[in-house]
């Protein structure tokens, strides 16, 4: 229940929530209808755990606010983007009906005005897609804050399309629909957050000089002129998502880590087919996906698996008992510095030696500082409420708090 201040003659409506990132195994690239954000392929995600990395947002509402309001890792922002207005009305929206349906008793009236908070435990340096967690935050706690109920993961879509596929944990998928008017675009869960307990990510933070081009406008650019995309959209990717799906539900790694690198390479495979062409990889990119493909072939067994969405830091699939070794031979051929912040951040990993036939195997140059730095982490739940109002980024007057 959001929770009442009614310290002053204003009553404040206030709730805090957290939602997750997911890294696509089978990539969302193309939309067919750009303001109702409706892909041409469906895609398929991980959703990472919330202890390493999430996104918080209070929301709150007062009579007395003047306006919406919405601050973003302690700065303002301009609250009239279009994605920003499309969650915000189709949430009232959607209140408007439950009220008309039933409860007209509920206080919070949709009248009033809304402040939105928003932080991310994580640096905005580490180029993840801070959208995904973001819209899927703020969507969830309007949601809460309004009484709003049941599927709403075609309205966090509406702010960002991989957004959609945070609304639920564990693995996900976006069904891509068929209608004109999205409703049956959907995202739905495949396998809960406690199916493959043994599965682990590793996101390898590498250091980049510059931002990329940005995945929206990457992705028009990219239906506009790529034959590839329309045809890994059209031939490529339906079978893809099924064979994905039965993977997962097998937990069957060796398909899933092989599918899910294919499906990165044909990404990045359509960017450069794409005119002008797209780089997202760089240099250390490529290195790891050489420094994966070694390791497997020393093995001869898929044991690793790579991804990239559109910058070049490597999020990595393993198993538990693969993460300490594999661990250590990022730490050995992306030497870090000797006198920085710890290496690896996160889930704790046991140390492990090297042998000398693997590195031989392996048989790359070390770059040292390729990698700033590595977050172990797993699969995680959805979105979730936070009780304690002591952790509210909105104080009682409705404004951020200090610290954020
Ligand atoms: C490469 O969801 O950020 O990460 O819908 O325009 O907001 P918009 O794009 P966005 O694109 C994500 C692209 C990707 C692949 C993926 O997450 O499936």
């Amino acid at each position: 229940m959001p929770e009442n201040s009614s310290s002053s003659s204003q009553r404040l409506t206030v709730i805090t929530c957290t939602a997750p990132v997911n890294i696509a195994v089978i990539k969302y690239w193309g939309k067919r209808d750009e303001e109702l954000i409706l892909p041409i392929n469906s895609s398929l995600s991980v959703t990472l755990h919330q202890d390493q990395l999430k996104t918080t947002t209070t929301v709150a509402c007062s009579r007395s606010f003047q306006e919406d309001r919405i601050w973003l890792n302690g700065k303002e922002e301009d609250i009239n983007q279009p994605r920003l207005q499309s969650c915000l009305r189709e949430i009232r929206r959607l209140a408007r009906k439950r009220r008309s349906d039933d409860d007209p008793s509920n206080d919070i009236s949709l009248s009033h005005r809304v402040h939105i908070c928003s932080v991310n435990n994580f640096p905005t340096a580490a180029g993840l897609a801070s959208s995904a967690a973001g819209y899927a935050c703020l969507v969830y706690s309007l949601s809460r804050l309004f009484g709003v109920e049941g599927e709403l993961s075609g309205v966090a879509r509406q702010g960002s399309g991989s957004a959609c596929r945070s609304m639920y944990g564990g693995f996900v998928q976006w069904k891509m629909g068929e209608r004109e008017d999205g409703k049956d675009s959907l995202a739905e869960q495949v396998a809960a957050e406690s199916h493959w307990p043994e599965l682990r990510v590793l996101v390898l933070v590498v250091s980049a000089e510059r931002k990329p081009v940005g995945s929206t406008s990457g992705m028009q650019t990219s239906v506009k002129t790529s034959q590839l995309l329309k045809h890994r959209a059209d031939s490529v990717v339906p079978g893809r998502m099924e064979e994905m799906i039965s993977a997962i539900q097998k937990r069957d790694f060796a398909t899933f880590a092989e599918l899910t690198m294919k499906d990165s390479n044909q990404f990045h495979a359509t960017c450069l087919d794409t005119y002008p062409p797209i780089f997202y990889l760089n240099d250390i990119s490529r290195r790891v996906i050489s420094l994966v493909h070694r390791y497997n072939q020393h093995y001869q067994e898929t044991r690793v698996a790579y991804t990239f969405d559109a910058g070049p830091n490597a999020v990595i699939y393993t198993l538990q008992e693969h993460v300490p070794e594999f661990v250590q031979a990022v730490r050995h051929f992306f030497p870090p510095e000797t006198n920085g912040g710890e290496f690896v951040k996160g889930l704790s990993v046991d140390s492990a030696s090297l042998s000398e036939e693997l590195k031989r195997a392996i048989g790359m140059e070390p770059v040292p500082k390729g990698i700033s730095y590595v977050i172990s982490t797993q699969v995680g739940p959805g979105p979730c409420v936070v009780e304690e109002p002591n952790l509210h980024l909105l104080g009682p007057d409705g404004l951020p708090m200090k610290s954020t």
